[in-house]
């Protein structure tokens, strides 16, 4: 979606070398590396949540994802209101097969589709869901199928739901029987009997006749916390083994629409799940390459949700809200400033109507709404519609994004007053604002020294960027001024192509380079305040964007090695930065070798981080000064892999994982020999 800036050469094509050399130091040809940490010396305070997770609804991360309802246009109120479904062998065997809009289940659920089936015609007659790229059932496990049903003319007084493998296998069957002529919601349960991949969902009518159906549901039973409407086990799980200090939500360009009618609207997310309204995913055409024409969004997965998965994985919940500006790189669509609308006349006609664009002061309600829903009590008007989704106790919201990737004079324009207006009503909330796509340039200038003249807390930088540019930039922060604006670095991911390239791969050479690059993250944490990798999710059959730190099918999911070097930066973050100097300077990236290193005053424990972006095993000496009694041994977590090409897979999930091992430390001072491109955790008991 954007043109890179830049196109650095390709990384270095690295002849493979031998096995990896990593371990307690042995015998060297090369001197080792001096390097020394001042344990006695301890630095600014690392943000508690400083590593945490960017969650955005491409790749069919929600639905087809995270969000694990299987069927797929459940409701039928998609623009093609037939997207995903099917007449079961064909037309001939159904009179009809539409979908309509009068009488419908509720007022906003207004389609559904009417069954007509003919007497006597030959085979099953009813209707298929093809699901999101399939739909993935385990052996024994239990799905709960619900839908609404209506009988017209005819005996059609039921239908049997099976779950089908490819071949037509039967996986799990059941009669659901008694329909009258007012809609009725029916619930059962289908035990699956075999493990696929990719089933579909068949309803073949009982008798002949007309009948209506809607809000068909088939959703699994084993889900987060065992709830009705939860997240799928896997990937929640592997979120929370993160220990992510934050959680951003919904994104990402997908806050902004490709117009500002598309835009995410939260309030349209909350309350029950079946009258919530799909609206097209931004995502669903935006590559012509990888075009998804059915990608909606469902918004099972919407504001309540997330606020409850960030509480559940014990992080800070993040949203980024609409600044009255649809995406730039599409529409660029404008909310006119104040209460003007610039159709449907002023404020009081035409703000949020249907039809006219809505003024900025909409935008902004939304915000100080969205405040008093995460955080209100359950008597305020916001607070209650939270309590009424099963959470009284305020979900403790402390930063709001006002924009997402927005740039240039009217983005600024309109944060300030929509800032402005946020801290009046809630001056502790903490707001993060934006300095567009690029990490550098005029426009980035530009925001960058106004957001500081406005005193914005934090201030969003976005880097996609080949492998070379992330080790190039590891002293970006060193440079940066120490007073102003928080650093959030909230998107960023090594590129090995190119950006939006459907050609790029999670290759260790892009992971080890944001390893590189975290050292100067890390070291400079009295500025950057919190960082995330993005995008988040993938569906391997479905995706628009690569590369992503996590990628998954319908029933198995795997980290990239992106996603282990987040992790291990999550929990090792520590509490103080501890200075580091290296030959060549106290500048990292001297030759290749980049540190940085925490003290962990919880553990008692100091905490060095290196990478050692070359094809040869490097010794290093590190004399921990000023440590007063260091334990004997330390424990090593180390990444490594001679091929930078390495990458991880639903067959291979942890080819590329940390390995974890013991190392002698002799009195302050401790030798290890760092394996050829690696990227290495060494912790030392000492600071208690
Ligand atoms: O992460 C993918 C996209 O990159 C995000 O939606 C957007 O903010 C950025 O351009």
């Amino acid at each position: 979606m954007r043109t890179p800036s830049r196109f650095p050469a390709l990384a270095p094509g690295l002849a493979l070398f031998g096995a990896l050399a990593g371990g307690p130091a042995g015998a060297q040809t090369a001197a080792p590396v001096a390097l020394t940490v001042q344990v006695n010396k301890p630095g600014a305070a690392v943000n508690k949540n400083m590593y945490g997770l960017f969650f955005e609804d491409i790749n069919f991360a929600a639905d087809g994802g995270l969000y694990p309802e299987l069927v797929k246009n459940k409701s039928f109120e998609t623009d093609a209101a037939l997207i995903g479904w099917k007449a079961l062998q064909g037309a001939a065997n159904l009179d009809a097969y539409a979908v309509r809009n009068e009488q419908g289940v509720s007022a906003t659920n207004k389609h559904y589709v009417r069954l007509t089936t003919r007497a006597g015609a030959p085979g099953e007659a009813g209707l298929e869901n093809e699901g999101f790229r399939g739909m993935g059932v385990k052996a024994g496990a239990e799905y709960t199928l619900s839908f609404y049903a209506r009988r017209g003319p005819g005996s059609v007084g039921g239908l049997t739901a099976v779950i089908v493998g490819e071949k037509g296998q039967a996986l799990a069957t059941a009669p659901v029987t008694g329909f009258t002529d007012q809609w009725q919601k029916y619930t059962v349960v289908l035990k699956a009997t075999g493990t696929l991949n990719k089933a579909s969902l068949k309803l073949v009518l009982n008798g002949t006749g007309t009948v209506d159906l809607d809000v068909i549901s088939l959703f699994p039973k084993d889900t987060w916390k065992g709830r009705p409407n939860g997240l799928r086990t896997d990937l929640v799980q592997l979120l929370k083994d993160m220990q992510p200090g934050f959680l951003r939500f919904p994104g990402g360009c997908i806050v902004e629409g490709r117009t500002l009618s598309e835009r995410y609207q939260w309030k349209e997310t909350i309350g029950d799940v079946a009258a919530r309204m799909p609206l097209i995913n931004r995502w669903n055409m935006e590559f012509k390459h990888r075009s998804t024409p059915d990608y909606y969004q469902s918004f099972g997965l919407g504001f309540y949700e997330y606020f409850q998965l960030a509480e559940d994985i014990g992080a800070e919940p993040l949203p980024i809200l609409n600044v009255g500006m649809a995406c730039q790189f599409n529409s660029g669509e404008l909310a006119p400033m104040g209460t003007a609308s610039t159709k449907g006349g002023p404020n009081a006609e035409g703000a949020g109507a249907p039809g006219a664009d809505p003024s900025l002061d909409v935008f902004i309600q939304d915000a100080l709404d969205l405040v008093e829903f995460a955080n209100g009590p359950a008597s305020s008007p916001w607070g209650a519609k939270r309590a009424a989704m099963g959470h009284p106790a305020p979900f403790n919201l402390k930063m709001i994004g006002i924009g997402n990737e927005q740039w240039g004079p009217q983005y600024l324009e309109r944060y300030e007053p929509f800032a402005k207006a946020v801290k009046a009503k809630y001056p502790s909330m903490e707001i993060v604002s934006s300095a567009g796509p690029s990490p550098d340039g005029e426009l980035f200038d530009k925001a960058s020294k106004r957001l500081g003249e406005l005193k914005a807390e934090y201030v969003d930088e976005h880097y996609y960027a080949l492998p070379d540019w992330f080790r190039q930039h590891a002293d970006r922060y060193d440079k940066y001024p120490r007073t102003g604006p928080k650093i959030f670095a909230g998107e960023y991911a090594a590129q090995s192509v190119a950006i939006g390239s459907p050609d790029n791969k999670n290759t260790w050479d892009c992971a080890i380079s944001e390893a590189a690059f975290m050292t100067g993250l890390e070291r400079n944490a009295d500025v950057v305040g919190m960082a995330s990798y993005a995008p988040l999710l993938a569906n391997v059959d479905a995706w628009q964007w690569t590369p992503d730190m996590i990628w998954f099918d319908n029933l198995n999911s795997y980290g990239s090695p992106s996603y282990y070097v987040q992790k291990m930066y999550a929990l090792n973050k520590g509490t103080n930065v501890l200075p580091v100097t290296m030959p060549g300077g106290a500048k990292n990236g001297t030759d290749n070798l980049f540190a940085s290193a925490v003290a962990d005053d919880k553990a008692g424990d100091v905490v060095v981080k290196l990478v050692n972006y070359s094809s040869s095993p490097r010794a290093v000496k590190i004399n921990l000064a000023g440590a007063k009694k260091l334990g004997k041994t330390g424990r090593a977590q180390v990444m490594a892999s001679a091929d930078l090409q390495t990458q991880n897979s639903l067959k291979e999930p942890q080819k590329l994982a940390p390995q974890q091992s013991t190392f002698a430390v002799s009195g302050t001072t401790l030798s290890y020999t760092l394996a050829p491109n690696s990227f290495t955790v060494l912790r030392v008991a000492g600071k208690k």
